[in-house]
């Protein structure tokens, strides 16, 4: 049983800034071999409504990211964020590139705008990936096991939703960190930022679900396009499964994600 760790100490920061990096991969977008793949996947990946929004978003995501980089003072801390900005950066060429070689019309967006606020965008950008990587990393499961994207297709992008999983583990360790470590003064602040953060995201998936049409959001589109012949609670326990079997890679002494798997234990226990 590895020894507890104190959140908030040298050596909770080393440990998660050194898991960050020292599972980074090397890799360039540019070296990948695009698979040929039969017409049926092509027209399967050309009839996904999510690629607009995935470029997008990973674009944006890398701004928000390189934008707060600079207002980290610990070195350590700083070099794996700006890390995670290269590998946001690296997911938008990826999915730019699979768009290019496969023919999808996609629009690219102009650069974003940074932030104005980019702490309270930074801290925005992580719960999002929080909400979302809990239920990509299950539709991505379901979708590779169904055979909707062919077994090449899914090997290419198995390292971008690890790395997903990688940001929003780094993500938690980091906001509990600074929390710990903020002045007395400042907790309430960082605090009542956590709790709206996490209300501001519900709130806003909330609202891409009512209105699901047209081409907005990726979680809520993936779910749609994959035709799942799967109950709302079986697509639950899926998430639960996959979210646990991709956190269970990395130290136990790190603090892992709760929010969303406590919810969707929660409505597990309910649904039938
Ligand atoms: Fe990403
Ligand atoms: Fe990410």
């Amino acid at each position: 049983m590895p020894r507890a760790l104190v959140v908030g100490s040298q050596e909770h920061k080393e440990l998660f800034c050194h898991f960050f990096t020292e599972t980074h991969l090397t890799f360039d977008p540019a070296a990948i071999v695009w698979p040929e793949i039969d017409e049926d996947s092509h027209k399967c990946l050309q009839s996904l409504p999510v690629w607009n929004e995935a470029v997008a978003t990973e674009r944006m995501t890398t701004c928000t990211i390189q934008t707060w980089a600079p207002f980290e003072t610990d070195p350590l801390i700083r070099h794996a964020v700006v890390l995670q900005g290269y590998e946001e950066a690296r997911h938008a060429a990826i999915i730019q590139g699979l768009t290019q070689h496969y023919g999808i019309p996609v629009t690219i967006p102009p650069p974003p705008q940074p932030p104005a606020d980019a702490e309270w965008a930074f801290l925005r950008m992580g719960y999002s990936e929080c909400f979302d990587a809990f239920f990509t990393f299950a539709l991505f499961a379901i979708a590779r096991d169904s055979g909707f994207f062919p077994a090449p297709l899914v090997e290419k992008f198995e390292p971008v939703m690890q790395e997903e999983a990688r940001h929003i583990l780094f993500f938690v360790n980091w906001e509990a960190y600074r929390q710990a470590n903020s002045a007395l003064w400042q907790r309430p602040r960082h605090v009542w930022r956590g709790v709206l953060g996490r209300v501001a995201q519900v709130w806003q998936r909330l609202q891409s679900a009512l209105a699901a049409r047209g081409d907005q959001h990726f979680t809520m589109h993936g779910h749609q396009a994959i035709n799942m012949a799967i109950t709302p609670r079986g697509f639950l326990e899926r998430c639960l499964a996959e979210n646990a079997q991709r956190m269970q890679r990395y130290d136990p002494r790190l603090l892992r994600p709760r929010l969303m798997p406590s919810l969707a234990q929660a409505l597990c226990k309910v649904l039938r």
